[in-house]
């Protein structure tokens, strides 16, 4: 089954200078998600923005707001997430200890749910937890930075996640251009994030190139 393909820019490589702006612009130039990069400087070695910012763009764009949390122990802070305009909460599974709990935490407020695997991290992770959630991000790049190069390995990986569900939606992040997105949509994925290639160019012109 051919799952339609989905491309959430990540504002991680936008003018954060004019975030509302930006995000106006990757509506209006085709982007189905927004991918929202919440980093901590602890779980990763860089530190973005949180709830409030996320927030102050939230009636920019009707787009679902795709929030990737590269923090430790995130169950600390879903519901300051959920409040902040999160439709979809990604969680890495080296994050937290208790990956099941957090997952539910997730849904108990009726967001989506999905897991992220850095890129050492094997899909075994995902056995008893991968018919409670939405979606699987393979992190595609070591997390913390955008414009890094595609690591390889996970074009298996994807393959091996396809192999467990059939209807999961698998997104793919970090190193993400014209070229290596079809590799990934070969191996079964089909949401993308793409930060320095689509901010990098005419948002347009490089979301119609994805797609
Ligand atoms: C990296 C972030 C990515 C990043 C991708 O830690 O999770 O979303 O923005 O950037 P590119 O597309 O430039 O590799
Ligand atoms: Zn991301």
């Amino acid at each position: 089954m051919m799952k339609d393909i989905k491309i959430a820019p990540s504002i991680l490589s936008a003018d954060f200078s004019k975030l509302g702006e930006e995000v106006i612009s990757i509506d209006k130039a085709g982007a189905d998600w927004v991918h929202i990069d919440v980093m901590d400087g602890i779980f990763v070695p860089n530190i973005t923005f949180g709830p409030p910012v996320i927030k102050s763009i939230r009636n920019k764009t009707k787009l679902p707001f795709d929030v990737h949390l590269m923090i430790t122990q995130p169950e600390r802070y879903i519901e300051d997430f959920v409040k902040a305009g999160a439709d979809l909460i990604v969680v890495h599974a080296e994050s937290t200890i208790h990956l099941h709990r957090v997952i539910q935490q997730i849904k108990s407020y009726g967001v989506k749910a999905g897991v992220s695997l850095n890129p050492s991290t094997s899909p075994e992770v995902l056995k008893y937890i991968i018919n409670d959630i939405d979606l699987v991000l393979v992190m595609s790049v070591n997390p913390g930075f955008g414009g890094q190069s595609f690591i390889e390995s996970s074009i298996d990986k994807i393959k091996e996640i396809r192999k467990m569900s059939e209807t999961i939606d698998i997104e793919v992040d970090g190193g993400i251009n014209d070229k290596t997105i079809k590799k990934c949509i070969e191996a079964g994925a089909n949401v993308f994030v793409a930060g320095s290639y689509v901010f990098g160019g005419n948002y347009e012109e490089r979301i119609k190139s994805l797609k």
